[in-house]
């Protein structure tokens, strides 16, 4: 695959907005072509899932729905989005992406992680990242955070704080299986220094290529 793919991660209120703003804009920039998307969403039906997923009224909802609509959400992004971006060689920068399903439905509601797995491979055709950033800050932080962005919260922000805790965790986990993918940075810091660690490790993945 001819493009660079790059997604972020973390838990709610890590940061990952303003970084991947910054990136993308320093990026294009140095005139690369760059496209910034998010999951669930960044497509038209996508988007359409992502409100579903995401309504806080939605209280019926089960975790195999969730987990399904998740995936159903990215099987789309991936092949009207994603891939297509690639195969033009473009840098696509994705706000979450399949490890967030292994961190909020494997980890946070308990559902068996190989088989998430194996769901993530038919929603996304194998691809991979070449590079996972994932922000890391304990969650009454982050929960904070996220309320103090005034837009109320959302089904899942709404979750007990021991759920965005197990996640927390899972990310952490993930993080340890794929240390050459997935670089783990303390969102405690502030965005500057979040920044220049990311700066670093793009530069590397860049001199890769
Ligand atoms: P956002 O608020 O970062 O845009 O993400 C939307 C929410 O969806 C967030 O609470 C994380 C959650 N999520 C999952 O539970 N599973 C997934 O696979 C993805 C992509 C997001």
């Amino acid at each position: 695959m001819p493009g660079i793919f790059v997604t972020f991660e973390g838990g709610e209120g890590a940061g990952k907005t303003t970084q991947i703003q910054r990136l993308s804009a320093e990026l294009a920039v140095r005139r690369y072509s760059v496209v910034v998307t998010r999951e669930p969403g960044g497509t038209e039906i996508s988007e359409q899932i992502r409100s579903l997923l995401l309504n806080p009224e939605n209280t019926d909802m089960r975790s195999t729905s969730e987990l399904l609509l998740y995936a159903a959400s990215r099987a789309q992004h991936v092949l009207e989005k994603i891939l297509p971006a690639l195969d033009r060689g473009e840098i696509v920068i994705s706000d979450r992406f399949a490890d967030a399903s292994l961190a909020y439905q494997g980890y946070g509601r308990g559902l068996d992680i190989d088989l998430i797995k194996n769901l993530n491979r038919i929603a996304t055709g194998g691809i991979i990242p070449d590079i996972t950033f994932l922000l890391d800050l304990p969650v009454d932080v982050g929960l904070k955070r996220a309320g103090e962005r005034g837009q109320g919260f959302d089904r899942l922000e709404r979750e007990e704080i021991e759920f965005h805790q197990r996640i927390r965790q899972g990310y952490l986990e993930v993080a340890d299986q794929e240390p050459n993918r997935i670089k783990v940075i303390s969102a405690e810091h502030d965005a500057d220094r979040v920044y220049t660690f990311i700066q670093e490790e793009i530069v590397t993945l860049f001199d890769r290529f």
